[in-house]
């Protein structure tokens, strides 16, 4: 993965592995890193423009420093993503760039998408399957010949997104499903109508959405289609205590309970659970689900948990690590240290150099000088 001139990161290169963690300090840039992969699959779902608008468009997304002389602004996302299954990768690479002052009348804060290029490798040389400068895109058609693409790509939308959807091209339908498919969990919402909190619809959940809206029904279908919970009911027994997620038969909407120990006899709602019990839940269900992202992204799970709740939150990362990808960034220490105790992994240093965001005892290629464990 690359990100360059977003934010803080000036030009950055990181190497994924099973599981990433990510320490340091306020202000190094956690966010920003794992907001440039957010904005990666903004492109590819073709959201792009609306993330970057909706942060303060482009002046204020890109980075403030000193720049290369040699060419234009712009911000550059790339990644490279190996697709076990078929025994294929992707590369993709978008940049983003400020409009012509005559062109921004009315869109100022949207970005121009200038340049995409999406190349699959199956062991031999990379082949170009998408290329694009500016409005013209060149695609691979089904003879294996580079053509004009013959319908209209706006100054705003990616032309991975748009091809992705049409279906005449598997491989850039398939690389915008993977990526497409990441979750990213931020602080979930605890207060009083916070929508982990609130019943939801009763449909059939495998994934936890972002904001959590359907936890209710992600429990349901661990108890009620898998029936199987020894996962969430250990996890949950071990942060609170002995407590116990009650689920029952869903009905036009979903909803669970917990009982404690102390009062066998009350299930308690969730709208009595404290701001970190909730978490712990919104994170129990996003990293339990009956089935799993290929990438999970946390950033600062531990926020408002309890120094007791670490050890099972970790515990439930490495469950999630067997069959996911993990990205974590994290203030704390203890639950760094029980990460790297159950999955083996160095957390690595997030720091900043004269305002750019860099990550300890990297190289410039991206590999890190001493290797996991
Ligand atoms: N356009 C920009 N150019 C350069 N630096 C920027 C730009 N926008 C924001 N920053 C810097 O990025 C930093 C914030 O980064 P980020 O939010 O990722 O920090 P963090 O490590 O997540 O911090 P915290 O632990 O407090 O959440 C700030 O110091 C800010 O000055
Ligand atoms: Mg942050």
């Amino acid at each position: 993965m690359f990100a360059e001139n977003y934010r803080s990161l000036r030009s950055i290169r990181m190497d994924l592995a099973g599981v990433n963690l990510f320490i340091g300090e306020n202000g190094t840039g956690k966010s920003n890193l794992y907001r440039s992969l957010q904005l990666l699959q903004a492109a590819v779902r073709g959201n792009l423009a609306h993330e970057i608008a909706a942060e303060g468009g482009m002046s204020s997304a890109l980075w403030s420093g000193s720049r290369r002389k040699d060419g234009p602004v712009r911000i550059r996302l790339a990644v490279e993503l190996l697709d076990q299954e078929r025994a294929i990768s992707f590369h993709y690479q978008v940049e983003a760039g400020l409009r012509p002052p005559k062109a921004s009348a009315g869109f100022a804060f949207e970005p121009m998408i200038k340049t995409e290029e999406l190349a699959v490798e199956t062991g031999r040389r990379p082949v170009t399957m998408m290329k694009r400068a500016g409005p013209g895109v060149m695609v691979r058609d089904a003879d294996g010949r580079m053509q004009e693409y013959p319908g209209q790509v706006l100054t705003s939308e990616t032309a991975v997104a748009l091809l992705g959807d049409v279906g005449h091209y598997p491989e850039i339908g398939t690389f915008r499903q993977a990526v497409g498919a990441w979750r990213f969990y931020h602080g979930f919402r605890t207060d009083r109508n916070s929508p982990l909190r609130a019943p939801c619809l009763a449909v059939t959940a495998p994934l936890l959405d972002e904001d959590g809206g359907n936890m209710a029904a992600v429990f349901a279908t661990l108890v009620h289609t898998r029936e199987d919970t020894v996962d969430l009911d250990r996890a949950v027994a071990q942060a609170f205590g002995g407590a116990r997620v009650v689920v029952p038969e869903p009905g036009e909407t979903a909803e669970f309970g917990l009982i404690f120990p102390e009062f066998p006899q009350r299930i308690f709602q969730p709208r009595e659970l404290s701001d970190g019990q909730i978490r712990f839940l919104g994170l129990s269900a996003a990293l339990l689900s009956y089935r799993l992202p290929p990438l999970i992204a946390l950033n600062e799970p531990e926020a408002s948990l309890h120094p007791d709740m670490l050890a099972p939150l970790a515990d439930i990362i490495a469950r999630a690590a067997e069959t996911s990808q993990i990205w974590i960034v994290t203030h704390s220490q203890t639950l760094a240290d029980a990460v790297r105790a159950r999955c083996g992994v160095k957390p690595r240093r997030v720091i900043r150099e004269e305002g750019a965001t860099w990550i300890e005892g990297m190289r410039l290629t991206g590999t890190l000088e001493d290797d996991d464990e």
